[in-house]
């Protein structure tokens, strides 16, 4: 938790409600360890999806298909594709998106994504962490002028402000990964980027138009 729990506790009970089949959806996931986006990055999220109104929004990493449902009840007339290749969050996943009109596609997005046409109003990154700078190149080609993207869980529940010798061993390469992931895309030219402490931390990356 990198914000006061006092603070996240009683922002929650300003959040709206889930619509029931989501909200059972969320209770399946946290009963199972699946990881689904925090509630308060849904707010944040909602907010997003509602001011800026994206057309085509891609997502990269389905798990069950939570955030990419909540996208779409957010934003019905949204065009969704979302990306995810562990085959047992993919049984879950084709089972929960079936008929919502979401295109899942199956397959590790380091592949997925050099054969998708964009471009993409919105992204949202929600993969395997080490992997965002890997990512990065084929997210600036697929995002619209103007477009956003959204990365989850940058700030690795606080630890990312640690020096490399203050992070456990074993989570050094991640710790530097991202560093090396948040210094490109605040550093790229035509793009504007701000972290914020939401959830576990996002990343809001504007394509500058000009
Ligand atoms: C945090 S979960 C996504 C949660 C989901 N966005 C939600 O909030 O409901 C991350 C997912 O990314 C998937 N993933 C990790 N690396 C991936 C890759 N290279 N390509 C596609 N999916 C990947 C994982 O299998 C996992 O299901």
């Amino acid at each position: 938790m990198i914000v006061n729990e006092l603070i996240t506790g009683y922002l929650a009970s300003l959040a709206h409600d889930l619509p029931p089949e989501l909200e059972k959806l969320k209770e399946k996931a946290g009963k199972e360890q699946v990881p689904i986006i925090r509630d308060d990055m849904l707010e944040f999220m909602r907010f997003l999806l509602l001011k800026e109104k994206p057309k085509t929004i891609l997502e990269i990493g389905t798990a069950v298909g939570f955030s990419a449902l909540f996208m779409k009840s957010v934003l019905p007339e949204a065009n969704i594709t979302t990306v995810e290749k562990v085959e047992m969050r993919l049984k879950e996943a084709r089972k929960n998106l079936d008929g919502s009109g979401i295109r899942l596609i199956e397959g590790g997005a380091e592949t997925v994504l050099r054969d998708l046409d964009g471009p993409f109003d919105m992204i949202f990154l929600d993969a395997a962490k080490g992997q965002y700078g890997k990512f990065w190149t084929e997210c600036k080609r697929l995002l619209n002028k103007g477009g956003l993207m959204l990365t989850d869980n940058v700030l690795l529940e606080g630890s990312i402000a640690k020096s490399r010798f203050g992070v456990e061993r074993r989570d050094r390469t991640i710790h530097e990964r991202m560093r090396a992931f948040l210094r490109e895309i605040t550093h790229t030219e035509g793009y504007v980027t701000v972290i914020l402490p939401v959830g576990d931390g996002v990343a809001l990356t504007y394509k500058n138009n000009t």
